[in-house]
């Protein structure tokens, strides 16, 4: 099928089958295109926490998937590809999360909404790239918090909290790529440049920041600024959304450590997701996530104190 006879397609299947189309910013911008609602993580659960739509499809990566089927467990929540997963949530197995938890009680457990639904079962407040300080500052500062599974948030919060928060050592495997070097030769190249990081990033990528914060804080922290020259240390797929915000304004994308084809980072789980599996995830209405109905019970608790504490 052309892409125009997909698009058309979704169009009519989305309508007849009563369907909302969600879709993060790292997904590829003919998918940004149909969505309903494209968005960060945060307002990415938000919107499904509000949706009355029989069907979600969420173009993004599993655990986003999860997370809107926690919230909406009456519903068919779709992924255009079930391979489409998160190396920063595989980085935190649950029985040794589990563990780790056991083996310090009297800790809160905080874990980025980058996790599995079995970790957000073990889990009191989970929080995104755009509420953790918030979340995180909701709490006494005497408060003993264990945050999971990112080092590089986690150490990020540290110092901007001045909280000592025990971290998991887990990473995303995009973020944690980002070439110091290719960033600063970049910052000589455009010296007007502002430089924009997600905190997954490690801490001398995020110290080179002029804005941190999640993708949908970047995007509206470079269409507010003044500047005309951005350094984009995230994945590729949001200079979509960038760019068409801010026409008049230049966006380059900060290179990875292995910078030897686009010198863009890409995220390989958000990109198996296509505009054709989008079709035929809406014709079928499959790959359909499934989530344990106890471990949803427990798991929505800290999601849901999450909605209420950053509302
Ligand atoms: P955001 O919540 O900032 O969109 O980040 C999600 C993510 O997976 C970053 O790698
Ligand atoms: Fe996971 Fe990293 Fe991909 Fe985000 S960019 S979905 S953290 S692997």
């Amino acid at each position: 099928m052309e892409k125009e006879e997909l698009i058309e397609g979704i169009a009519r299947l989305r309508k007849e089958k009563d369907a909302l189309i969600l879709a993060h910013y790292y997904q590829t911008g003919d998918i940004q295109d149909i969505a309903d609602y494209v968005g960060d993580s945060l307002a990415l659960a938000r919107k499904a926490a509000q949706t009355d739509a029989r069907i979600i499809v969420m173009c993004g990566v599993h655990f986003m998937g999860e997370t809107a089927k926690i919230l909406c467990y009456d519903r068919k929540v779709l992924v255009p590809d079930m391979n489409a997963g998160c190396s920063l949530a595989d980085s935190c197995p649950t029985d040794s999360f589990k563990t780790f938890v056991e083996a310090h009680p009297g800790y809160k457990v905080l874990s980025y909404v980058n996790t599995t639904a079995a970790v957000k079962a073990l889990t009191d407040v989970v929080v995104t790239s755009g509420n953790a300080i918030q979340i995180v500052e909701s709490f006494p500062k005497e408060e003993k918090i264990i945050f999971g599974p990112d080092k590089n948030l986690g150490n990020y919060i540290n110092a901007v909290t001045g909280r000592s928060m025990l971290l998991w050592d887990g990473a995303c495997h995009v973020h944690a790529q980002f070439s110091i070097e290719g960033i600063v030769n970049l910052k000589k190249q455009y010296p007007q440049a502002l430089v924009l990081v997600h905190p997954e990033c490690k801490a001398p990528v995020i110290a080179l920041a002029d804005i941190v914060g999640s993708t949908a804080k970047l995007i509206k922290e470079a269409e507010k600024s003044e500047a005309k020259e951005f350094i984009v240390a995230t994945e590729w797929g949001i200079l979509h959304e960038l760019t068409k915000r801010c026409p008049n304004k230049t966006f380059i994308p900060a290179p990875p450590d292995d910078n030897q084809t686009c010198g863009c980072s890409e995220c390989n789980f958000m990109k198996l997701n296509t505009i054709e599996k989008v079709y035929n995830c809406l014709l079928n209405e499959t790959p359909e996530i499934q989530v344990d109905k106890e471990i949803a019970e427990k798991a929505i608790v800290p999601i849901r104190r999450m909605l209420e504490i950053s509302k």
